[in-house]
Order: structure tokens, then C-alpha cells, then sequence
């Protein structure tokens, strides 16, 4: 055999965790009582997400899939609205739910990542100001106490808050989601108060169960600044920390692991920083691959997110990585390029132990709707039919080797 035939196997560490990531609200189905349907309900976005992937019904056929898969871990939201649909009013059945939901998982030896706060809020916390008040952080500690106690022994992670940022840039600074601001200081204010609300829970979960994984989610995307020569020295620094780091800086010493989402590369341009991705900024990034959102496609850009983070020394979990892609025509190499660079930190020393795909099944993608389809499994939302994409055998053999084969 010539030596560029023979193939190159990259093994994970033993114990490595793989699965898929979903969030209730993109796949439940019918969340009533949420801020976001109820903004549905009034045109916002571009289609209501309606039944989505009616999952609140189907999740032990999508559990079954999972595990079909060869997945061994899984990451869900709790919907809040669900469990609070009226301040003070905890809906039993929605507890028991969930139970069952957790229980189902831990069934088929699939370990838990639960997010408390993962993009929608009840209603009539939106209605009283939300994030913006400090105040109401105590409304989201004692749902989030409510929840461990019910909760504790069928989860292994918790997650707090997904991604903050992109919380206050789609609902406070581009106004694409409710409650549609575009205010920095408001912005800033929700933020500070989202860190706030990360410590508050991860001390109260510490103090009624020290043994419960507390962490936050938080997307990095590759940040490049190709502007003037001078500014471009400290620029890249400065976005970077601001963006992918400045939650650490908040929250401290709060965190049993760091859990990362990397999505895509984003060309730094100074007045873009407050603005939403349009086509012709996109136009102006480099000539990447894209997804059929229109995100370039970075494979590096993960590993440069996991050198980022080595020095907090906490395990990490990377706790969504995936594509927009309806034809499955780059997600399997999207995959396997991704996971090579995640090699390459692991071998950097960088204490990488999961990864979670972006998403079990195409579901809604907030304000985009049901067009993009980032699932390993696709839905027909007529049907509610279910089918295993290639791509997804491809990951599943992943999975199963523990091993990527290049
Ligand atoms: C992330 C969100 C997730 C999903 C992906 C595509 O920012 O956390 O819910 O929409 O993007």
C-alpha cells in the first residue's frame, strides 16, 4: 500500500460522551404559554413553530433513534412555561413529564445535559420585565430549584443559560426576536444580568446538591479581523474577549465545566459588531463554504474556541456543532473536519470530553422558521415521519469507534 493510501485513525479518550442536541421549544410542539408563541401568535418570525416536531409526544421514538445511533449522551432544554405557565403555578404534569422524558434516556444509557434557560421564557415573566429587571432573577432561581429537586437524580449536566449573547443580540440589539429592542444599554443590562443569574443558580444548586455539574453554554465563533494594520494588533483580541470570554470574566469561579457551541467564522469588521449578518457583509467574508444559511463553514475555528478555553482548566463539553444543510451534502465531512480539529486540541492537552451534534432532527430554528434543516435525522412536518439521514450512519459509526477515520 502507498503511504498516502494507508488511513489515519484518530482515537478519542475512553469515556468520551456523543450524542445530539435539541431545544424544547424547537421540537416539543405547542408551547402555549411562552413568550415566543405567544410573539408567533402575533407574526413574529417567519412561520409559528406550531407542533414542531411534536417531541413532547414522540421522544421515546426519537430516544430510540438516538440510541439506534450509537449515541451515549444527549442534550434537551426544560421548557419553563411548561413547568410555570402562571407565576407561582407549577404544573405537576409537566414535571412528570420530564421525568419521564429523563427516565426514557437514562433507560438506554444515555447521559444527561439539561439547559434551564435555552432562548424562551414564560409569558408572564417576559411580561414582567424579563432579564432586564435584576429583581426577576429570583422568579428563574426558584424555577430552576424547583426543577433540580424534581429533577436531580436523572441528570448529569446542567446547563443554565445557552448562549447569552446571542439572546441579547437577537432580542436586544438586532431586534429579531421578542421582545424586538435595539437598545446597547438594555442589552448590556440582560447580560450582566444573565451572569448574575448563572451564579445565583449554580451556588443554590451547589448548596442543595453539591454533587450536581453546573455550567453555562456559550457560543464562540471564529473571529478574524482583516481591517487596518495597526488597529488589526489588538482588535481581534479585544472583539474576542468581548464576545467569547467576557461571561467568564462575570461568572468567575461558577463553573464545574464550560460547555461550547461553534457554528461558524465571522469576518470582524468594526461597525458590524452591533449588526446582524446580512448577505452583502456575508458577501464581503472570505470565500469559504457555506451552509445554506449562508454560514461560512470554519472547521479550525473550533480548535481555535478550545485553545481559547484551555487555561480556565475545567472539562469541557462541546454542546452544539452542526449545519444548515437540506441535500446532506457537507455534513458528514462538516463532522469529520470538525472532530479532527477537536482531535488536534485533545492532543494540545485542551480536556475536550463530549461533543453534541446540532440536531438530532431538522426542527425549528426560531426566527428562521422550518427551512433550515440542521438535522442527523430529517422530519417530514406533514407526516411527522422520521428518516436517518446518511450523514447521520456516518456520525454513528463515530460514535460507536469512538474513533474518526481520515
Ligand atoms: C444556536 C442555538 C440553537 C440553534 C442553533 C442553530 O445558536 O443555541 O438553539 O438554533 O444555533
Amino acid at each position: 500500500m502507498k503511504k498516502t493510501d494507508r488511513k489515519q485513525k484518530l482515537i478519542f479518550p475512553k469515556n468520551f460522551l456523543w450524542g445530539a442536541a435539541t431545544a424544547a421549544h424547537q421540537v416539543e410542539g405547542n408551547n402555549l404559554h411562552s413568550d415566543w408563541w405567544a410573539w408567533e401568535k402575533k407574526g413574529g418570525g417567519t412561520e409559528p413553530s406550531g407542533v414542531a416536531c411534536d417531541h413532547y409526544h414522540r421522544f421515546e421514538e426519537d430516544f430510540k433513534l438516538a440510541k439506534r445511533l450509537n449515541h451515549n449522551a444527549h442534550r434537551l432544554s426544560i421548557e419553563w412555561s411548561r413547568i410555570e405557565p402562571e407565576e407561582g403555578k407549577w404544573n405537576q404534569e409537566a414535571i412528570e413529564h420530564y421525568k419521564r422524558v429523563l427516565e426514557s434516556l437514562k433507560h438506554k444509557q444515555i447521559k444527561t445535559f439539561v439547559s434551564l434557560f435555552h432562548v424562551t421564557l414564560p409569558l408572564w415573566f417576559a411580561q414582567k420585565g424579563g432579564f432586564e429587571k435584576k429583581e426577576n432573577i429570583e422568579y428563574f432561581k426558584k424555577f430552576a430549584l424547583l426543577t433540580v429537586s424534581a429533577l436531580a437524580d436523572k441528570v448529569d449536566f446542567w446547563v443554565t443559560v445557552n448562549e447569552p449573547k446571542t439572546v441579547i443580540a437577537g432580542a436586544y440589539l438586532q431586534g429579531l426576536w421578542p421582545p424586538q429592542e435595539k437598545n446597547k444599554l438594555l442589552a448590556l443590562r440582560v447580560y450582566r444580568n444573565l451572569a448574575l443569574a448563572h451564579k445565583g443558580v449554580y451556588r443554590a444548586f451547589k448548596n442543595e446538591f453539591p454533587g450536581a455539574q453546573v455550567g453555562a453554554v456559550i457560543n464562540m465563533p471564529a473571529l478574524h479581523y482583516h481591517g487596518h494594520r495597526i488597529l488589526g494588533r489588538f482588535v481581534p483580541q479585544f472583539v474576542r474577549f468581548f464576545l467569547n470570554h467576557s461571561f467568564y470574566l462575570l461568572t468567575g469561579d461558577t463553573h464545574d465545566f464550560l460547555g461550547l457551541n461553534y457554528y461558524l467564522f465571522h469576518n470582524i469588521r468594526l461597525k458590524d459588531l452591533t449588526t446582524k449578518y446580512t448577505k452583502k457583509k456575508l458577501e464581503q467574508t472570505m470565500l469559504l463554504e457555506r451552509s445554506d444559511l449562508g454560514w461560512p463553514i470554519y472547521p479550525s475555528g473550533i480548535y481555535e474556541a478550545l485553545m481559547s478555553l484551555k487555561k480556565y482548566n475545567l472539562p469541557i463539553y462541546i454542546t452544539e456543532n452542526g449545519v444548515a444543510d437540506a441535500k446532506d451534502k457537507h455534513r458528514e465531512e462538516f463532522i469529520l473536519n470538525h472532530l479532527q480539529w477537536v482531535h488536534q486540541a485533545l492532543e494540545e492537552g485542551v480536556d475536550v470530553r463530549g461533543y453534541l451534534h446540532w440536531t438530532l432532527m431538522d426542527n425549528y430554528e426560531w426566527a428562521f422558521g422550518f427551512k433550515p434543516k440542521f438535522g442527523l435525522i430529517e422530519v417530514d412536518f406533514k407526516t411527522q415521519k422520521r428518516k436517518i439521514r446518511k450523514s447521520a450512519l456516518a456520525y454513528s459509526k463515530i460514535c460507536k469507534e469512538n474513533a474518526i477515520v481520515l
